[in-house]
């Protein structure tokens, strides 16, 4: 069995191999308790073809997030970004959902010190997603619900199924969303449609979060998961710097002025005119031929 059958197999976390790998991303694994080593990780790691698959793996509870899950995710954006082959990752979720929020069984006999740890951890998590230098692209099917729909809003991009459920029903609970609902959410499709979602806990559609543009459609592919890896597939194929640069951008406008915006662009552009990969892409497109790129 090679590493990537045993990560599968879901017997990584208490391996030697494991052991290892992990001591050598220990700078990138601030957040959450070690994984269990018994029994199946609530999260799997595996690559292939170029791709880090993270998957949500607690589908008895539809990949409910709790501080275990929140850590194994940091873990594995670590190996993720570290990997000299992984160029993209997809999020997706084991079962029949992405993710039903955070886990409310958890929630039952906390303290309000513990509940604001864990929303704290949680938003630490989702800032290093949206920070990675590598593209995570969030394949949605069935609930991404609360944090489920909070976690895949810090992915670079969202692919949804057209039947799969969108929203922040919290206020049902008594609560509100802690991971950035309630700011990323009106910043991507208005104050009006998120109030609906916040006030009223009404789950929106994938087909309508592609209609207003909150999620990519599967097109003619037949899962979210499917259409995410020929995103993947496509995205692999540009130069990683340029890929990294594109998330600063991308990230930047989201929250400055265009004055300053603008600049930035040009600065970054510039830069990447002066690496290897650019000679390499403009010499490949007169030579008629595929470009290499070595993220220099
Ligand atoms: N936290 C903990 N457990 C959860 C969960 C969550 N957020 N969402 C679902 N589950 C568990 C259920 O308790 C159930 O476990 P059980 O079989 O041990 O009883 C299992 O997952 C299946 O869920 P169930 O409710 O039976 O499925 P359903 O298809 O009838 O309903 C949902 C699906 C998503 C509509 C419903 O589970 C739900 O409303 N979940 C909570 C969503 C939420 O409020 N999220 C924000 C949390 S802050």
């Amino acid at each position: 069995m090679n590493r990537e059958e045993r990560w599968a197999a879901g017997c990584c976390a208490g391996d030697a191999l494991g052991a290892r790998r992990n001591r050598a991303v220990t700078a990138e694994e601030p957040a959450g308790p070690a994984p269990v080593a018994t029994g199946e990780p609530p999260v799997r790691y595996r690559e292939q073809g170029g791709i880090a698959y993270l998957t949500l793996n607690r589908p008895e509870k539809l990949n409910a997030l709790n501080p275990e899950v929140f850590g194994l995710l940091d873990r594995y954006r670590g190996w993720f970004v570290d990997s000299p082959t992984a160029k993209v990752a997809i999020l997706h979720g084991n079962g029949r959902a992405f993710a039903a929020g955070a886990d409310i069984e958890h929630y039952v006999s906390i303290s309000v010190a513990d509940y604001a740890e864990f929303m704290r951890t949680g938003n630490a998590v989702q800032q290093r997603f949206i920070e990675c230098p590598k593209p995570i692209v969030a394949a949605v099917h069935g609930y991404a619900l609360g944090g489920g729909l909070e976690l895949a809003l810090c992915c670079d991009l969202l692919v949804a199924e057209p039947d799969a459920e969108l929203g922040l029903p919290e206020a049902r609970l008594g609560l509100l969303p802690g991971g950035g609902g309630t700011q990323r959410l009106p910043r991507l499709i208005g104050t009006m449609r998120a109030a609906d979602l916040l006030l009223t806990g009404r789950r929106m559609s994938g087909s309508e979060a592609v209609a207003c543009g909150l999620a990519l459609g599967t097109g003619q592919h037949a899962s979210a998961l499917a259409a995410a890896e020929a995103l993947s597939t496509r995205i692999g194929r540009q130069a990683p710097l340029a890929l990294q640069m594109a998330k600063v951008l991308l990230r930047a406008a989201a929250d400055t002025p265009l004055s300053a915006g603008l600049p930035l662009e040009q600065a970054v552009g510039a830069m990447l005119y002066a690496t290897d990969d650019a000679r390499e892409g403009i010499a490949a497109f007169v030579e008629k031929r595929s470009p290499t790129f070595r993220g220099i």
